[in-house]
């Protein structure tokens, strides 16, 4: 943890979710569920659902304003737009390229980042890697999802967890021995169908059947992802904690993905960690995918929660299955 080193410091975030709200109440009119069952199992009490007719860059473009406005840059200070999202504006091109124009960022290089609840964690990666290597200065790191657009409103399974949202992160190049320590990514296929959206690929493209079939919404095996969810994220939150020269005790505040408030819990306690060292904030925006961890980032910094000199632990897990952890110094 010393200095010299070039690193990449986190300059200013920011984060944006819709104004439309669906409480547990609201779902209870929906599907056969319960406020009191959703509450227990998950934690979740609400979520925030885009407005008909808006893309995932229009949350991510609020995101993106605030952050950059947090770190006193301007868009054409910018170096590379990296999103982290599963839900872009469109097949092709990249939802990056569309915030890109939005913000009139210029000369920059933008792509989006596909692994689901692990993207923002995997945009960050790439562009601390990028900032390390000395090929780029600022970057603008996003996670943004809708995933209410792939959600089947009967299926109470599924309905019940996800939401809207976007949260961003302006880095950039510093050597005073702050900023990303270590981040640390993974995945394994063989668990690509236990959490996926069987249509709109190229294996079976939208037709009449696929629609009809419910075929482009969420498919999920919950208690699966919840086993290995938890297992995963401690692992690899070891692992980026022994890369960065950092025990858990020295950890102010850790930021996982806000999926269950129950996967939380059981990751707390299997890392030695209190639960008043852990941001939750997914009873208000339920799982938001890409989006979960830069808003709590974004509403942790703002509570005062993360103050200079304090060391963070940032760790995901989702559909892939992909998982991460990244540890910074602020
Ligand atoms: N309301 C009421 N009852 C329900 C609901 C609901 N919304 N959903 C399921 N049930 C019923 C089931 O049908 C089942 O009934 P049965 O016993 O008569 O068969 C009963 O409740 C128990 O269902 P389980 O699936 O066993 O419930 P579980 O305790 O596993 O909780 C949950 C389900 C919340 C999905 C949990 O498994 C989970 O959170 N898994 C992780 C999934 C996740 O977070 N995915 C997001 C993407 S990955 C990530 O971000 C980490």
């Amino acid at each position: 943890m010393s200095g010299g080193q070039r690193r990449s410091v986190v300059l200013g975030t920011g984060s944006e979710l819709p104004s439309k709200i669906i409480t547990n109440h609201d779902l209870e009119k929906m599907v056969e569920t319960s406020d009191e069952w959703i509450t227990v199992r998950t934690g979740i009490k609400e979520r925030r659902i885009l407005e008909e007719g808006k893309g995932n860059a229009d949350m991510a473009f609020h995101a993106a304003t605030r952050a950059l406005d947090d770190a006193n840059l301007d868009a054409t200070d910018l170096d590379a737009i990296i999103m982290g999202t599963v839900t872009a504006d469109y097949p092709f091109p990249s939802s990056a390229c569309v915030l890109e124009d939005m913000l009139g960022a210029r000369g920059v290089f933008s792509f989006d980042v596909g692994a689901a609840c692990s993207g923002f964690l995997n945009a960050l990666s790439v562009a601390d890697s990028f900032i390390r290597l000395g090929k780029i200065r600022n970057a603008l790191v996003v996670g943004s999802d809708a995933l209410s657009r792939l959600l089947n409103w009967q299926d109470r399974t599924t309905c019940i967890l996800f939401g809207d949202g976007a949260g961003a992160v302006v880095l950039g190049a510093s050597e005073n021995g702050n900023g990303i320590l270590s981040t640390k990514l993974r995945t394994d296929g063989s668990y690509a169908k236990t959490l996926y959206v069987p249509a709109g690929g190229s294996v079976k493209p939208a037709n009449r059947k696929t629609v009809e079939r419910n075929e482009h919404t969420i498919t999920m095996n919950g208690k699966e992802v919840f086993k290995i969810a938890v297992r995963s994220m401690e692992d690899i939150s070891r692992e980026a904690l022994e890369e960065a020269g950092v025990s858990i005790d020295e950890v102010s505040l850790v930021i996982p993905h806000q999926a269950n408030r129950r996967i939380i819990v059981a990751l707390a306690e299997r890392l030695g960690i209190s639960m008043d060292k852990v941001m939750v904030n997914l009873d208000k925006y339920g799982n938001t995918s890409a989006a979960s961890i830069p808003v709590a980032l974004d509403e942790a910094k703002r509570q005062g929660r993360i103050q200079k000199g304090n060391v963070v632990l940032l760790n995901a897990f989702g559909a892939g299955f992909a998982w991460g952890a990244a540890v910074i110094k602020f």
